[in-house]
C-alpha cells in the first residue's frame, strides 16, 4: 500500500533535469522516449518542430539504427503547423519532420498526424476539432515533447493564450515571427498564422517532456519554472501539469533561483538510487 502511494505520489512532480551540454540534454530525453517505446510499443507520442528536439530527434534515429527500437506502432501528433505552408515547403513542419525523424525511422506515415497548414480557411475549425479527436481515439498523448519560444510559448500559445485552449488558429507574436526568421529569408516570409495545440490539449497529455538549450532561453525558462502561473508566459501552465520531466542544459538553467537546489536533488537521488519529490 505505502509503495503504491509513493509510486503515485512520484508520478506528482516536476522533475528538474540539469545536463551539462546540449547532447547530453538530447540523450536523456531520448531515453526517456525509448523506455516508453519499449514497454508501451503502441505508445502515443506529441512532438515539436524547432532547433531544440533535432538532437533528441538524432539520438531517436540512432537507436532505431543501432538497437532496432522500433516505431512500427507508434503513433504521433505534432503541436502545430504554418497556416498556408503547403506539406511540401521546406519550411512547413510536416517537411521537417518528415527530414528530421520520420523518414529514418520505421514508422507507418499514416500514423503521423500533423495539422494541415493547406486546410481551406472555411474548413480551418472542422479540421482542428477532428485533430483534437484523433488524440482521443488514439487513446492520449503518453508522452508530449515541447520546447519554449523567447516569449514563452508553447507550441504556439502566445501570451495571453487561455490555459483551456484547444487546438485552433493563432496569430503568430512580432516575437516568434522575429525568432524564426531565421529559418527564413527574411521576417515578411515568416507565415503570420498557425494552427496550433491548446495549452488545455498539451495539458492532457499523461507526460510532459519539456527540453530547452542555449543562454537565450535562461531568463523566460526561470519564470516559467519558478514564476507565477501567468498566460503571459503559457509555459507557466506546466506547473499545473502532474508529470513533467523539464531538461535543460546548463546555459537553459543559468537564471533559476533554485539552481542548486534542483542540481543538489538530483546527484542525491544518484546516490541513494531513489526519486526524491
Ligand atoms: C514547435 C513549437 C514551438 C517551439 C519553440 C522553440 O513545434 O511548438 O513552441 O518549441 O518556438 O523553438 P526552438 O526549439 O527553435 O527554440
Amino acid at each position: 500500500m505505502i509503495q503504491k502511494i509513493y509510486k503515485i505520489l512520484q508520478e506528482m512532480i516536476m522533475r528538474i533535469i540539469i545536463k551539462k551540454n546540449y547532447d547530453d540534454l538530447s540523450k536523456e530525453a531520448a531515453g526517456i522516449i525509448r523506455n516508453l517505446i519499449k514497454t508501451k510499443p503502441d505508445c502515443v507520442l506529441g512532438l515539436a518542430t524547432g532547433s531544440t528536439p533535432i538532437g533528441l530527434y538524432r539520438e531517436l534515429i540512432r537507436f532505431h539504427k543501432e538497437e532496432g527500437l522500433s516505431f512500427s506502432r507508434v503513433t504521433t501528433f505534432n503541436l502545430d503547423e504554418y497556416y498556408g505552408l503547403q506539406p511540401s515547403h521546406p519550411q512547413s513542419y510536416r517537411y521537417f519532420m518528415d527530414t528530421n525523424l520520420f523518414k529514418d525511422i520505421d514508422i507507418k506515415p499514416e500514423n503521423t498526424f500533423v495539422p494541415e497548414g493547406s486546410v481551406k480557411r472555411q474548413d480551418i475549425v472542422r479540421h482542428c476539432a477532428d485533430y483534437e479527436q484523433r488524440i482521443k481515439k488514439a487513446g492520449g498523448i503518453d508522452i508530449q515533447v515541447l520546447g519554449i519560444g523567447g516569449d514563452g510559448h508553447i507550441a504556439f500559445n502566445e501570451p495571453g493564450s487561455s490555459f483551456n485552449s484547444r487546438t485552433r488558429l493563432v496569430s503568430l507574436d512580432a516575437q516568434t515571427i522575429n525568432d524564426n526568421s531565421r529559418f527564413f529569408n527574411n521576417s515578411e516570409e515568416v507565415p503570420q498564422f498557425a494552427l496550433s495545440m491548446g495549452i488545455g490539449t498539451i495539458l492532457e497529455a499523461r507526460e510532459i517532456l519539456f527540453l530547452a538549450s542555449g543562454e537565450n532561453k535562461a531568463d523566460i525558462v526561470a519564470q516559467a519554472i519558478e514564476g507565477p502561473l501567468t498566460s503571459m508566459v503559457t509555459a507557466s501552465a506546466l506547473q499545473l501539469h502532474p508529470k513533467v520531466n523539464v531538461i535543460l542544459d546548463e546555459e537553459a538553467a543559468f537564471s533559476l533561483k533554485r539552481y542548486s537546489y534542483y542540481k543538489f536533488t538530483q546527484e542525491a537521488e544518484g546516490k541513494i538510487e531513489m526519486p526524491i519529490f
